[in-house]
């Protein structure tokens, strides 16, 4: 593997969830492999997760990790070309990513999009300048459109847990209170719809994703049905595609117990951070069906799996 930004950089998605799970098991065995090597992450938004379960992994892999938050640490950086530099900002993109990927053997990136310009979001503005720039291989961390270590460890997750084949997972919308990315949301209809299991995807109205990703995918607007018989209930939120960045209201969507009683008892996952009561109530959080843990903790050996990937291919 040559990069990490999606699922297209992978030749074959479930295999590298399993070598995930393997290597959750035996996490110490290529502990050289990445020995005199450096892991530079780059953040322009906040992170808990793939921050701490990156760079567990590069050390699991006897790397040393270099981390640089943007907005707090390093000078502003300027993304539009041929800008003239005479405000805030006092260092081009196109000038930081080399000097950024000299120092370093991978480079990983995380950029939120703006929800405010479509256009410029779902061009990757951000993660596409580290892909035309940077000199050595690219870990996409979360970017404007897409959030592919989340999928697979989400893979990884329902191939752990899962009692039949095929299982049933249900991607369900969820209410929230300020505008959030479609990413993990985009990242994880690729991620199922590369698998054979039977998926569907549930929201109201108006919250439809991106054609570009869900492709292939079964929409139901109805929530109670599409719960139904669920092995796999995968909650999130995200704001609207088409009225770009807009926040719908609709409280009735939020998850609970209640309605994963209704399900083929449904292991219930949500990438994480959560706000309780308002996506998922404490009652279904709190509950058996709850896998959330479990599945945060399977970010490790995933970010470990591309790595390790991303250093057998540079030797
Ligand atoms: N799920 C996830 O990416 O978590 P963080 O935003 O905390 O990294």
């Amino acid at each position: 593997m040559q990069n990490f930004t999606s699922i297209d950089d992978v030749g074959d998605p479930m295999s590298l969830a399993h070598r995930a799970l393997a290597i959750k098991k035996q996490p110490f065995k290529n502990n050289r492999l990445g020995e005199n090597r450096v892991l530079g992450m780059v953040f322009f938004n906040a992170s808990l997760r793939t921050r701490m379960s990156t760079t567990r992994a590069a050390y699991n892999l006897g790397m040393k990790v270099i981390t640089l938050n943007v907005t707090s640490d390093s000078w502003q950086l300027e993304l539009e070309d041929g800008a003239v530099m005479d405000q805030g900002k006092a260092e081009h993109i196109k000038d930081a990513i080399p000097v950024m990927s000299s120092y370093c053997d991978v480079l990983a990136v995380r950029a939120f999009p703006t929800l405010k310009d479509k256009e410029k979001d779902y061009k990757e503005e951000v993660l596409s300048a580290f892909l035309k720039h940077s000199r050595c291989p690219l870990i996409n961390l979360e970017s404007a459109t897409l959030h592919p270590l989340q999928s697979l460890a989400d893979l990884a997750t329902i191939e752990s847990y899962k009692m039949v084949e095929r299982p049933r997972v249900v991607l369900t919308w969820a209410p929230h209170v300020s505008p959030l990315p479609q990413s993990v949301a985009n990242s994880f209809a690729q991620w199922m719809n590369h698998t054979d299991y039977d998926f569907t995807i549930t929201h109201p109205k108006g919250l439809e994703l991106s054609e570009q990703f869900v492709s292939g995918a079964n929409v139901e607007f109805s929530q109670e049905k599409a719960l139904q018989n669920a092995d796999f209930v995968y909650v999130k939120n995200w704001s609207s595609y088409e009225d770009y960045g807009k926040v719908i209201a609709a409280p009735d969507w939020i998850m609970n117990k209640k309605k994963l009683e209704r399900t083929n008892q449904a292991k219930l996952m949500h990438c994480l951070p959560v706000r309780r009561n308002v996506v998922i109530a404490d009652d279904a959080l709190d509950s058996d069906h709850s896998i959330i843990y479990e599945q945060a903790e399977n970010r490790l050996c995933s970010a470990q799996a591309v790595l390790e990937s991303l250093l057998k291919d540079q030797d």
